[in-house]
């Protein structure tokens, strides 16, 4: 080998080094216009990375537009690192909106030879925005990929610089910062489907009324009672008197009509207690249920609640007394609670069911277990009521709707429309396909997801069983309706705590190897036993699915089974050695994680 010859290439690689260095450190001083005149790009940052420092690279030191982040140890050899802005680009399209400008940034090995050049772990870019994204909008980073824009699965969008965050281990790419609007139906359907989910029954008074003879203990209960075991009261909807008495400052009075059954009545009669419709029969007792059916938004709906002052020197009690507020769980409703006190199950044929009934507590409801359900799997095994939101997006994602996931939902099919079935057939025990009397669907296994024979039975069935009461056009418009709701705005979290969060969730922390898309779902057909600590019994033994992780600051309790109260609780769950996909987390790893998720 001829010495000379290679030391001269080595001054001349050390002299391109220092130029590069000087060139990153100078930002955009140092930018030009390509050589060739190409007026489409700028180069707004060159820099040499050595791969066993990695570094932090922007564009302007007082103004980053971009900052890229390279760990150190990440290349598989020292690289350059050219950055360029593009002055014209194809505009994203679909839910995505351009927030910033295009960059190619491109990483080269310095190496003269054909090694690739690889990032074993990603890096991270910084892009700033050109405005704030407004809620159901999220900051987020695309790239471009097949001819056109796709989101990035990990963003991050940091409100304090209006910065978006995102990782990637591509040594060549072209990103741009956008806003992704979450995407949201409308259209008549979608008021037809609301107005069904708030009243109709369809005809469950059958169950409710006739079975269990709810409407009896209803019919007695206070308004204190009425709201300890969750129920709520739409504003719009409450009568003039108990109106005034509650705005008034007769606070004896308000007291007494907390503890008075005819002002629960009232309520009721004015279907003014969300999700329960009373029916009056009786013409000496006008104001007395003689039946009662529930709708949806008995266990779906929220209320914003409201200050009322109930005693004079003490501070103003929050009562679920409110607009409807349509997406978060009503998870105080205690429904087992409710139906142990009717008198079918407390002397009837189902008394030896208290200690179950009892036993589901707040939130949770066993559509297993009802009588008479073809799907009885005569296991204790209620699961918790699950938000209703972001199911466009959702069905893109390889989305499954129920916690077993057997009703795949996707953009190109009505199979989210079998989930109001389910709650009508399963929980309201009402005759649709689903739970139609013959149940001609009852002796094929139900699996995730549901095989092909059930789903072709359950067409069949739909028009041929007697009993089948279900009109297809309902199912359609309350499906239109569920997908009319988008999560909401995340509330306050500590903002540089989440980004640790954030960046945890897609490394160390390996939360991304199952919790994979954009709104946090998991791959299609990965079913799971493992992650609560009691592993799911009866017809939910067959796995539970990765639910979605937007909203999170609305839905506590956590899991199916609603076995972890906080946020904290669920991280410290993933800790535990019963799930091997997450490592040992420190206490202030594990707070991060949990800001990260109120940010969602
Ligand atoms: C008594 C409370 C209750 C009522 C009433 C009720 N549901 Fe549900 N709903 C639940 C529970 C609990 C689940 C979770 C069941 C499971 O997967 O184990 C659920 C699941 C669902 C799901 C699947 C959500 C997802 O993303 O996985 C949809 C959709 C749904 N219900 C819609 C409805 C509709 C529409 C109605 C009215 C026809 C209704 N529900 C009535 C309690 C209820
Ligand atoms: C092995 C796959 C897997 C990994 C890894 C994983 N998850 Fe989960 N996640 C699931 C499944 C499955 C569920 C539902 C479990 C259940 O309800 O029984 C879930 C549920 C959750 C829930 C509750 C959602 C709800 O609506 O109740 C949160 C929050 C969550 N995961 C956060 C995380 C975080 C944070 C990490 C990383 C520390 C993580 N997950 C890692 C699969 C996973």
């Amino acid at each position: 080998m001829n010495t000379g010859y290679s030391r001269t290439i080595q001054y001349i690689l050390r002299f391109v080094v220092l130029l590069a260095v000087l060139g990153g450190l100078g930002g955009t001083a140092s930018a030009h216009e390509d050589r060739h005149g190409d007026r489409e790009k700028t180069t707004v940052l060159k820099a040499f990375v050595p791969a066993a420092t990695g570094g932090v690279f922007t564009d302007n030191p007082y103004n980053p537009r971009i900052t890229i982040s390279i760990p150190a140890g990440a290349l598989s050899a020292d690289a350059k690192l050219i950055v360029k802005r593009r002055k014209r680009s194809r505009a994203p399209g679909g839910t995505l909106t351009a927030a910033g400008p295009v960059y190619s940034i491109r990483l080269k090995s310095t190496r003269h030879d054909w090694t690739p050049l690889v990032l074993e772990r990603p890096m991270e870019v910084a892009l700033a925005t050109d405005r704030v994204p407004e809620h159901p909008q999220l900051g987020e980073v695309a790239i471009y990929r097949e001819g056109g824009w796709n989101r990035m699965m990990a963003n991050f969008y940091r409100a304090s610089d209006s910065r978006v965050l995102t990782q990637t281990r591509n040594t060549r790419v072209r990103l741009r910062a956008v806003f992704r609007t979450l995407q949201a139906r409308t259209g008549p359907e979608v008021e037809r489907g609301r107005e069904l989910y708030t009243e109709e029954t369809w005809g469950d008074e059958e169950i409710w009324g006739d079975f269990f003879e709810l409407h009896k203990v209803l019919n007695n209960v206070t308004p204190n009672m009425a709201v300890g075991i969750g129920a709520q009261v739409d504003i719009t909807r409450v009568p003039q008197f108990i109106v005034d008495v509650m705005l008034g400052d007769d606070f004896a009075a308000k007291q007494a009509a907390l503890d008075d059954p005819a002002v629960a009545r009232a309520l009721m009669k004015a279907d003014a207690i969300v999700g329960i419709r009373g029916v009056y029969n009786d013409p000496d007792n006008p104001d007395m249920m003689t039946s009662v059916g529930l709708t949806c938004a008995v266990c779906h709906v929220t209320v914003r609640p409201t200050p009322f002052q109930l005693e004079a020197d003490a501070d103003p009690v929050l009562l679920p007394i409110g607009p409807l507020v349509f997406g978060p769980p009503n998870t105080r409703m205690d429904a087992g609670l409710l139906l142990s006190f009717t008198p079918r199950v407390q002397g009837g044929s189902e008394n030896v069911n208290i200690a179950d009934y009892q036993g589901w507590g707040p939130g949770r409801i066993d559509p297993r277990f009802f009588p008479n359900n073809p799907f009885n799997d005569g296991v204790f095994n209620p699961s918790s009521i699950p938000q209703h939101w972001n199911y466009l997006d959702l069905a893109e994602q390889g989305y499954a709707a129920t916690w077993i996931g057997v009703l795949q939902t996707r953009p190109d099919n009505h199979s989210l429309a079998s989930a109001p079935e389910c709650g009508i057939d399963l929980v309201l025990d009402r005759n649709g396909a689903w739970g139609t009397p013959g149940a001609s669907i009852q002796d094929i296994e139900i699996g995730n997801p549901l095989p092909q024979e059930f789903l072709d039975r359950l067409e069949v069935a739909e028009i041929t069983e007697p009993g089948n009461e279900l009109l297809k056009q309902d199912l359609l418009d309350v499906e239109a309706f569920l997908q009319s709701i988008v999560s909401p705005a995340p509330g306050p979290f500590d903002e540089t705590r989440a980004e640790q969060g954030w960046r945890l969730f897609y490394g160390k922390a390996n939360c991304a190897a199952c919790h994979s898309s954009g709104e946090g779902t998991g791959a299609e057909g990965k079913y799971f036993t493992n992650i609560v600590e009691n592993p799911p019994q009866g017809l939910l033994s067959i796995g539970i699915k990765t639910p979605g992780l937007r909203g999170l600051m609305f839905t506590a309790p956590y899991f199916h089974d609603g076995s972890a109260a906080t946020l904290a609780d669920v991280v410290q769950r993933y800790t535990s050695a019963d799930i091997p996909e997450v490592p040992d987390l420190s206490g202030d790893e594990q707070m991060a994680l949990v800001e990260y998720m109120k940010s969602l």
